[in-house]
């Protein structure tokens, strides 16, 4: 990839600038043999760059972009939502409309970080027509793109934000309102837990589960040790 192209690369997935606060890193940074921030870095830009042009599904022939996930590559939690809404196909970054100005204020208040010191992807990276949820095709066809990003950042949690994400990553029908608080194995990798959550869009209609969701992001604190 040559510079110019990095540049752009960098600048779509919002890495113009590493987030990283002392404790998100330290520990990181004493994992031995673990890559630096900047493989981690370059690690995603090639992938990123090597599906740009996907066309694996039919998604590819009304998105603007491919969405990619963005935020700090070292990230001890990556959330995870079910693909992007119109604003995201626009802007080319995940959870920057309604939905995610509640998820960066849950981030802040609760977690007590910034949105650039996690990292926040979907299932599906490209938007579905008219926001429907993604087949399970397309989710099947987005996969192993998702997949490659977590093997990459490998952080302590996946959280998932909704039924169709915690179906993605675990491969099986849940029920969220059943399932949410708690913790499953990640099936790809021993040292990742999945912690099932709802979708903020659901709270933004139903404002009495907020309740439900802070206490979530509380335990997801613990989790990762903050
Ligand atoms: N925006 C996203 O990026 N993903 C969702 O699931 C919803 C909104």
């Amino acid at each position: 990839m040559g510079a110019k192209e990095t540049a752009k690369a960098l600048e779509v997935i919002g890495f113009d600038e590493i987030y990283l606060t002392k404790r998100l890193t330290d520990g990181n940074k004493r994992i031995p043999g673990d890559r630096t921030i900047q493989d981690k870095r370059g690690l995603l830009l090639e992938h990123f760059n090597s599906f740009k042009d996907c066309t694996k599904c039919e998604l590819h022939k009304s998105r603007t972009q491919v969405v990619f996930g963005d935020g700090n590559p070292y990230s001890p939690v990556v959330f995870v939502g079910e693909a992007p809404g119109e604003d995201e196909d626009r802007q080319g970054r995940p959870f920057v409309g309604r939905a995610g100005k509640y998820l960066n204020t849950k981030i802040e208040e609760v977690l007590g970080l910034r949105r650039e010191e996690v990292y926040i992807t979907n299932v599906c990276k490209c938007r579905p027509p008219g926001n429907r949820k993604p087949t399970p095709l397309e989710i099947s066809a987005c996969f192993p793109y998702l997949k490659k990003e977590l093997d990459i950042i490998e952080p302590k949690v996946i959280c998932c934000l909704g039924a169709t994400a915690g179906e993605g990553i675990l491969g099986k029908k849940l029920s969220i309102t059943k399932l949410r608080g708690q913790t499953m194995p990640y099936p790809y990798n021993t040292k990742v837990l999945v912690f099932l959550t709802y979708h903020p869009a659901y709270i933004l209609r139903n404002p009495r589960a907020d309740g439900e969701f802070t206490e979530d992001m509380r335990k997801l604190k613990e989790l990762i040790g903050l």
